[in-house]
């Protein structure tokens, strides 16, 4: 263990370099300042969140990190730098705003980068790949030093994206996390629970977002969070942009009337069912299955089936039927 902790030092002592490069970089580079000055962050939030900035240059990075006689082997297993065809070394991240993701400990483990061109085909977003210290699966982006940030406000803003973290963070939603561009996980949902039961998702407004919610929704049930959603019924697309157009008070107030995750899943489920059909009903609660199959705590569950009873008219023995006694794959083995 001591050995692995020295090996992981220098890996994270590489990370520490990088940023310091990255953070001094934006400052030379107007379309830089100029592109966070369009999404709103001063020169101080730049600097607060560590906001960095990678050229054009094919491998600036690479060479000042060599400078500093950090060994080539653990520069490229970190996703830092890339191999051609030819055998040539280049930076990864070229032309994109840099995002530091800090781990809990507060130690760097990756970097997202966004790109700052308008027409192109490259992709927008681009982020570390896996490495020694880093499996996005296992990360969320924002926590601050041991959850400090989610433990004072009592709950957790589960979002998206990078800015829509960072923008909700400088408007005071100091508890928002984004889970990285991936589908929620399980271990991401342990790491939260260790700061918090509660959870306020808050996902994109479109089609992907949504179902984005069930699903995290189901993992953040097995975990036994308390679980709401926010519903944002206007043209914005995201908490960022929310913020953006609309500050904080209007976004306070969205807060404020944001969802129990089952009204909103069991709006989301039966919008294309005809409830006062049999065969609509028998598809609703069909459907409705996985969430039950993956709720821990048994006295939610016995809530949650009344209220299913009371605000759809389902007897209750029909869903104690149905229902009840269906547990998920991971529910038995935790009872195990
Ligand atoms: N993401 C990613 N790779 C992509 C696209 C998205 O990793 N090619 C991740 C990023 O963490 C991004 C998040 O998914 O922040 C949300 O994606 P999306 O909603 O598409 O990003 P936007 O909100 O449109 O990003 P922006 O506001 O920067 O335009
Ligand atoms: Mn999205
Ligand atoms: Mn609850
Ligand atoms: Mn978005
Ligand atoms: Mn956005």
């Amino acid at each position: 263990i001591e050995k692995k902790k020295a090996v992981n030092k220098e890996y994270f002592e590489i990370m520490k370099e990088a940023q310091i490069f990255f953070r001094e970089n934006i400052e030379k580079y107007d379309e830089a300042l100029e592109y966070m000055k369009e999404r709103d962050f001063s020169l101080d939030e730049i600097n607060k969140f560590g906001i960095g900035f990678a050229s054009s240059s094919r491998d600036e990075l690479f060479r000042y990190l060599l400078k500093k006689d950090f060994p080539e082997q653990k520069i490229m297993e970190l996703g830092l730098v890339k191999r051609n065809e030819n055998g040539e070394i280049y930076d990864s991240f070229r032309n994109r705003i840099i995002f530091p993701i800090y781990n809990a400990d507060a130690q760097i483990v990756g970097f997202g980068g966004r790109i700052i061109e308008k027409n192109t085909n490259l992709p927008k977003y681009l982020n570390s790949p896996d490495s020694p210290i880093f499996k996005k699966g296992n990360e969320l982006f924002g926590i601050k030093y041991r959850g400090e940030n989610i433990r004072k406000k009592g709950f957790a803003m589960l979002m998206e994206g990078y800015l829509d973290v960072l923008t909700a963070q400088k408007n005071g939603f100091e508890n928002a996390v984004a889970s990285l561009g991936t589908a929620f996980t399980e271990e991401q949902g342990e790491l939260l629970k260790r700061y918090t039961d509660k959870v306020l998702i808050s996902y994109d407004n479109d089609e992907a977002g949504k179902n984005a919610i069930v699903k995290a929704g189901y993992i953040l049930k097995k975990y036994d969070f308390d679980v709401k959603c926010l519903v944002m019924d206007g043209s914005e697309k995201d908490p960022d942009e929310f913020l953006r157009k609309n500050g904080k008070r209007a976004f306070i107030e969205v807060v404020k009337k944001s969802e129990e995750i089952f009204d909103f899943l069991t709006k989301e489920v039966s919008k294309d069912l005809d409830l006062n059909n049999i065969n609509g009903e028998k598809k609703f609660i069909e459907r409705l299955k996985p969430f039950f199959s993956n709720i821990t705590n048994n006295l939610s569950k016995n809530l949650y089936l009344q209220r299913l009873s009371v605000n759809f008219g389902i007897n209750d023995f029909v869903l104690e039927e149905s229902l009840k006694n269906i547990s998920g794959e991971t529910s038995q083995r935790k009872k195990r």
